[in-house]
């Protein structure tokens, strides 16, 4: 697990990044990081590149950005390329990965290597990060709660997870064919038997994954919130694990997917339902209390990944500061303080992150002003 108590003789987490070397990326034409194993404290003021840092060690975990959908953005302003290189440890075995970026490709090579899949690369350096936009995992649309559903299913259930593909391609195609060719166009059968077999499994993945945010959310809760504020999570199941199940219904609906042009079952309508003592948090929660939320979110989907693991995954958290009151901000300095984990903390305003007693590697501070990096301290 990623939380336990630290104390002299805690070995250091098992996967660290020691050293990554950005180029062309954001704001950064090239920069070189070299973090502790511990806490990293990153502090800089509005649009120095705090951000874009975390996105770096994000983009080369995973090939993608957890700010956008909108890659090319990450490349900067006048160049054709970004890459970003990270020299690993993993159980003191030290490895590279370098993720590369132009306008209409990502690659990514695993100590020099292409692996067969992008999904196989961002298994690799198991990561989360927290960043302001992740408030919409409380108050916005339940794709979110998906999204966070899918990220830890391809940790507890890969093989169930990357069914997702070949189920989303088949619903697809019979959904055209239904608007196009209407209810009894002849390939629909052998769409749905298809879409039923991958969609089952991917539910299964689904299932697994929401049990085990659901074991961990509440305990992370409440290391957060005040005394006495009752979680309860539910997860609302969209489709059926079964295949024989999971057809018979997508032919029962076919007249209504016609007519809503949409499908309207399968792992697709899954959602987590969050209720803060009596009310839905997503309509009734104070601000506070969804980012309390949304961060106990955060550290569950840390917990699932690393367990699923083995070790603690590396947490990214980015302006966290400036997403909770100060009542609030000594609860979660503690879980860093105390977690497994490397963590990378982004503020604008480092005096709210207290100087431990301890001295030395466990906490190191950095500061960034227009995309040049310092060690502080
Ligand atoms: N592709 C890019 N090329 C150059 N600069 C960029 C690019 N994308 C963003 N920026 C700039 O990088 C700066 C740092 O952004 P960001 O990391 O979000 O700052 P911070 O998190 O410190 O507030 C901003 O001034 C932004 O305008
Ligand atoms: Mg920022």
């Amino acid at each position: 697990m990623s939380d336990s108590p630290e104390n002299p003789a805690t070995p250091p987490a098992l996967i660290v990044f020691q050293r990554v070397v950005l180029s062309e990326f954001r704001n950064f034409s090239r920069a070189v990081f070299e973090p502790t194993a511990r806490l990293n404290v990153i502090s800089g003021d509005n649009g120095q590149g705090k951000t874009s840092l975390l996105e770096a060690l994000y983009f080369v975990a995973t090939t993608k950005s957890f700010r956008t959908e909108r890659m090319p953005t990450l490349i900067r302003h006048g160049a054709s390329e970004a890459w970003v290189r990270a020299e690993l440890l993993e159980a003191s075995h030290a490895r590279e990965q370098v993720a590369t970026l132009s306008p209409g490709a990502r690659r990514g090579l695993l100590d020099g290597k292409r692996p067969k899949r992008l999904v196989d690369y961002a298994q690799r350096t198991p990561i989360v990060a927290f960043h302001p936009g992740d408030l919409e995992l409380v108050a916005g649309a339940s794709s979110v709660r998906r999204r966070l559903l899918d990220r830890v299913a391809l940790f507890v259930d890969a093989g169930g997870y990357d069914r997702k593909s070949r189920y989303e391609r088949a619903l697809k195609e019979r959904q055209r064919a239904l608007e196009e060719r209407g209810e009894r166009a002849p390939d629909l059968d052998a769409y749905e038997l298809l879409a039923a077999e991958e969609g089952a499994r991917y539910q299964l993945a689904r299932v697994r994954a929401a049990e085990a945010l659901i074991e961990l959310i509440g305990p992370q809760f409440a290391r957060l919130a005040p005394a006495g504020l009752r979680l309860e999570v539910r997860y609302v199941q969209g489709g059926s694990t079964l295949v024989q199940d999971f057809q018979r219904e997508l032919l029962a609906r076919r007249s209504k997917d016609r007519l809503r042009r949409a499908p309207s079952y399968g792992p697709g309508k899954d959602d987590l339902e969050l209720t803060l003592g009596q009310s839905l948090a997503r309509s009734h929660a104070s601000q506070g209390q969804q980012r309390i939320l949304t961060l106990a979110l955060k550290l569950a989907e840390l917990g699932c990944i690393s367990r699923a693991r083995g070790f603690p995954a590396v947490l990214l958290l980015d302006d966290v500061s400036s997403e909770l009151d100060p009542s609030r901000t000594g609860a979660v300095y503690e879980v860093l303080r105390t977690s497994a984990s490397q963590v990378f903390v982004t503020t604008t305003r480092p005096e709210l992150f207290p100087t431990p007693d301890a001295q030395g590697s466990e906490r190191q501070d950095f500061t960034i002003e227009s995309g040049t990096l310092r060690p502080s301290r």
